[in-house]
């Protein structure tokens, strides 16, 4: 009987010296001092030795047992150990390293002129409202007065799907949208992307951005109109600017005007930015046709209204000397860096 429990421990040895995973220990653990292991069966024939082999054994099968104990759990440290260096060294951060560098990116400058007037004019009491890119002729043309012959409506200037779908040539349709869902007192701005069919060039580009503006109220007048856009002008172009207002001709407004302001290069020196006339245009506007406004279902006798629709691209390229309107559309990164701050 020593020797078979003798043995045991030296199958023990053997064994668990060549394992190394907790899975192999735990099978060790239940081959040996299992209820079925290896030991236990043996002291089952216990009953059959001696009264001076009892003790001896029992001591013998106790020192055994101990061991493989002990063993196994020293076993199971090592192995979490060696487990635990493993993932240290493979997820070894070298903190001396240098850092991979973050490139942040700029605000586009149309985008920055875009939220500058939504600024000044929610402070003037404006509301924001939409309207969709592809919009109706009726919307776009018909509702807004223009006569069918209105060269605007040419095929050659205007994106057509269809006779009755465009590709919106200005922001006005948004007033008829505006005008025709809400009632007067109406004090809203616009602002989204046009198409009009033009040679891109430094001056033009088939697709830009226009803000429009739509007041309609008892009373509105045009000094209202004139000192709106005058307050606008002094707080995006600074205090000391001036506008013109030259009269003009839209379908939609009467009396219509088209507004300039004193040139930001020369500040109405005249230079070549300016063409020398110490001017720059930068929109159109006008008193709301009674027309307009009855086709939106607002009574032309009780209110009045102005309407205003600029170039964001143009207000862009004045605020930062911007010389070719390609530029806002190129995603030249070099270009854009500037606008960093
Ligand atoms: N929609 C006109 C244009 O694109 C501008 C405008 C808007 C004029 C509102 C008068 C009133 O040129």
């Amino acid at each position: 009987m020593k020797e078979k429990i003798a043995n045991i421990l030296n199958d023990f040895r053997e064994e668990i010296s060549s394992v190394n995973s907790l899975e192999e220990v735990e099978a060790i653990r239940i081959a040996y001092q299992g209820k079925k292991g290896h030991l236990k069966t043996i002291l089952k024939d216990m009953g059959k030795l001696s009264n001076e082999e009892k003790p001896v054994i029992g001591k013998l099968a106790n020192e055994v047992r101990d061991e493989i104990d002990s063993t196994l759990s020293r076993k199971v440290k090592e192995i979490k150990n060696l487990k635990m260096q493993k993932k240290l060294e493979s997820e070894y951060i070298d903190i001396t390293l240098p850092g991979k560098r973050q490139t942040f990116g700029a605000i586009h400058p149309t985008s920055k002129i875009i939220k500058r007037l939504i600024d000044i004019f929610y402070r003037m009491g404006f509301e924001l409202t939409d309207g969709p890119e592809i919009e109706s002729v009726y919307n776009n043309f018909d509702a807004l007065n223009a006569p069918k012959s209105h060269p605007s409506r040419d095929k050659s200037d205007t994106f057509y799907f269809d006779d009755k779908t465009i590709l919106r040539t200005h922001t006005s349709p948004i007033q008829v949208r505006t005008m025709m869902k809400s009632k007067p007192p109406i004090r809203t701005i616009s602002i989204g992307r046009c198409f009009r069919n033009d040679e891109f060039d430094s001056t033009h580009s088939p697709m830009f951005y226009q803000m429009e503006g739509l007041v309609v109220a008892e009373g509105i007048t045009m000094a209202n109109l004139k000192s709106t856009l005058d307050t606008f002008a002094r707080e995006l172009f600074g205090e000391e600017t001036k506008t013109i207002f030259r009269p003009h001709n839209f379908p939609f407004t009467e009396p219509s005007a088209e507004v300039d302001v004193t040139c930001f290069k020369c500040k109405g020196e005249g230079c070549k930015f300016c063409s020398h006339t110490g001017y720059i245009e930068i929109l159109g506007c006008g008193m709301i046709h009674p027309n307009v406004l009855k086709e939106c279902g607002i009574d032309s006798e009780k209110y009045t209204g102005f309407a205003f629709g600029m170039g964001i691209d143009r207000i862009t390229m004045m605020k930062y000397e911007i010389e070719d309107i390609r530029r806002l559309y190129e995603n030249d990164i070099k270009f854009l860096e500037k606008f960093r701050r």
